[in-house]
């Protein structure tokens, strides 16, 4: 049995420069991860079967067309058959939240296809496979700290604190394509030069605004990371409605979740670190 975890995917910054004529944009963002996420268990089996458990399963059950057992359909497509599998998705991220639950999900699905059938992490073929399911699913399969640029799918490592940081969703599923075509065709700039504290500190994430259109609890959301005590950097992540909010000091984390939890207590929240 392969146990492969799929940690949530931030957005630290994230710079929408231009739309391209296939109807997708030309990024630069700071992927980052944090150490918390849902989890793929992929074991041997007579037959394939596909189950999702976890806080935030039943939102996802019944859909027929999982990013997971298309990653794993495509993975078999590439390097053959094999066995049949019993796959079972953990699922604790909110779904379609700005933090790549399903683009996680579907990267740990290659990482533990390949483990079982003895393919190298670094395989090339897993990169191209990664970014045929999705944009953000090649930053997944590697999972640290990088910047991305193109569709997300350049890739280009850089060192990062390991800092407390908080993710707090007010329970609004956003579309990505929705808040990506409420986009208003202006480049405001591409990402500073520096270490990753200085990109995020120097960044946006242009996509706030017109997710904030679509839904207005982003407000709520950003008005009380932004004036936590000891916060570094409040923003939000992808296409939201997921925010973060950066602290040097765990402490600090802690006492904001508190206050979070208190303040909105059906707020998604979860206190966690970047990876
Ligand atoms: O690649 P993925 O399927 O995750 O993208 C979902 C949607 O987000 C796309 O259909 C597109 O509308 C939008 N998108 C975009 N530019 C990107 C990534 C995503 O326009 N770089």
């Amino acid at each position: 049995m392969i146990v492969e975890p799929a940690p949530a995917k931030l957005n630290l910054a994230l710079h929408v420069r231009a739309r391209r004529d296939d109807g997708y944009h030309e990024l630069e963002t700071l992927f980052a991860f944090v150490t918390d996420g849902d989890q793929v268990t992929i074991a041997p089996a007579d037959v394939d079967s596909f189950a999702i458990t976890g806080p935030f399963g039943a939102g996802l059950a019944g859909e027929g067309d999982n990013l997971v057992t298309r990653a794993r359909d495509a993975f078999r497509a590439v390097f053959g058959e094999g066995d049949a599998h019993a796959i079972t998705l953990d699922k604790h991220l909110p779904v379609a939240s700005g933090i790549g639950g399903g683009s996680a999900d579907a990267a740990a699905t290659l990482r533990a296809m390949a483990r079982g059938s003895g393919v190298a992490a670094d395989d090339p073929r897993l990169m191209t496979i990664a970014a045929a399911l999705g944009s953000d699913v090649p930053a997944c399969l590697v999972g640290r700290t990088m910047i991305g640029r193109g569709r997300g799918e350049r890739l280009e490592p850089i060192e990062a604190p390991h800092w407390p940081v908080l993710l707090v969703n007010p329970g609004v599923a956003v579309s990505t394509a929705a808040v990506f075509a409420g986009w208003d065709r202006m480049d405001r700039g591409p990402l500073a030069h520096g270490d990753a504290l200085t990109i995020a500190l120097a960044g946006r994430n242009d996509l706030e605004a017109p997710a904030r259109a679509l839904a207005p609890a982003i407000d709520v959301v950003l008005a009380l990371l932004e004036t936590q005590p000891g916060v570094t950097l409040a923003r939000m992540s992808g296409s939201g409605a997921t925010c973060f909010a950066l602290f040097a000091d765990a402490a600090d984390c802690r006492a904001a979740a508190a206050t979070v939890a208190a303040a909105q207590p059906g707020w998604w929240c979860l206190e966690t670190a970047l990876a």
